[in-house]
């Protein structure tokens, strides 16, 4: 698709791929940027080709925060009333997983947006921060609460106040990453980790992203009641038979419903 300004998509297999483009800017994200990213994301999500999706950047960048340039204009009263950033979580609204896979940086609401999807793979050159703070405001977008989730109190708070960036070898080691690759082959990397979840039932990926989300809003109980009844649910599919059928006979499962 060649509609967009300030991103590119294009499809590998059943994989939906968003490369943020505006790397003079080093992808920093505006209202425009973020209102295609989006939209681009709305249309994979309702792909019945496309199973999983992955948002990158470039080597340098996969974003370095909002865009200070559009946000220097702007005033409380407007913030307010045009309720300011709150678009942005259209992220976190798409049910099928979304990889960030990140190189260079990853600052501010850039860090914020990777947080938004499902899975962070970084390039070894990553880099991770929440600077916010140097600009005399503080994250918009889930850098106090999304970070604090996944990497602790302790460093989140060292992050959130101080503004200092983490390499992705730290990033990994607090938990914010889940895998490192070579620079130069993480997209590659990421891409094929997006199919193999794209190869799976639709219906059990789906639940598993939406309970791994739940658990961050629900009680134990509660979330362990859920899993319980979705997991229940799963067996009126014809893909757990299939998925189990294969299994016993040593062969390769034949997913129907993608
Ligand atoms: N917004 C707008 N423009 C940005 C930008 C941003 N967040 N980050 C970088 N740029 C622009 C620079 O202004 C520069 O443009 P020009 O060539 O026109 O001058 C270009 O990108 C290249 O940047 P640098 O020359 O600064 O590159 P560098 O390699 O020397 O430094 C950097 C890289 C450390 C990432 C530095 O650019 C930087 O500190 N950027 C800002 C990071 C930041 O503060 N992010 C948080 C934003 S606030 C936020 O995100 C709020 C929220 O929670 C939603």
């Amino acid at each position: 698709q060649t509609n967009y300004e300030f991103i590119l998509t294009e499809t590998k297999g059943r994989v939906g791929i968003v490369t943020l483009n505006r790397r003079k800017a080093l992808n920093a994200l505006s209202t425009p940027l973020m209102t295609e990213l989006n939209a681009a994301l709305k249309v994979f999500d309702k792909d019945e080709n496309i199973g999983a999706m992955v948002i990158t950047g470039s080597e340098k960048a996969f974003a370095a925060g909002a865009d200070i340039k559009e946000m220097s204009k702007l005033n409380f009263v407007d913030n307010f009333k045009n309720n300011f950033i709150e678009d942005w979580t259209g992220v976190t609204k798409i049910r099928k997983p979304i990889i960030a896979a990140v190189n260079g940086f990853a600052l501010g609401g850039g860090c914020e947006l990777a947080m938004m999807c499902d899975i962070i793979y970084a390039g070894e050159g990553a880099t991770f921060g929440q600077p916010e703070i140097k600009l005399g405001i503080i994250p918009g977008a889930g850098g106090t609460q999304r970070l604090t989730q996944a990497v602790g109190k302790a460093k989140a708070m060292h992050l959130n106040l101080t503004g200092d960036f983490i390499s992705a070898a730290e990033a990994e080691k607090a938990g914010l990453v889940a895998k490192i690759y070579p620079a130069d082959q993480l997209v590659a990397e990421a891409i094929k980790n997006a199919e193999k979840i794209a190869s799976y039932s639709l219906p059990s990926v789906l639940m598993a992203k939406e309970l791994v989300n739940k658990s961050f809003e629900l009680p134990l109980s509660e979330g362990l009641h859920l899993e319980r009844r979705l997991f229940h649910s799963l067996f009126a599919t014809e893909d757990q038979k299939e998925g189990m059928n294969a299994f016993a006979e040593k062969r390769a499962p034949n997913f129907k419903h993608k």
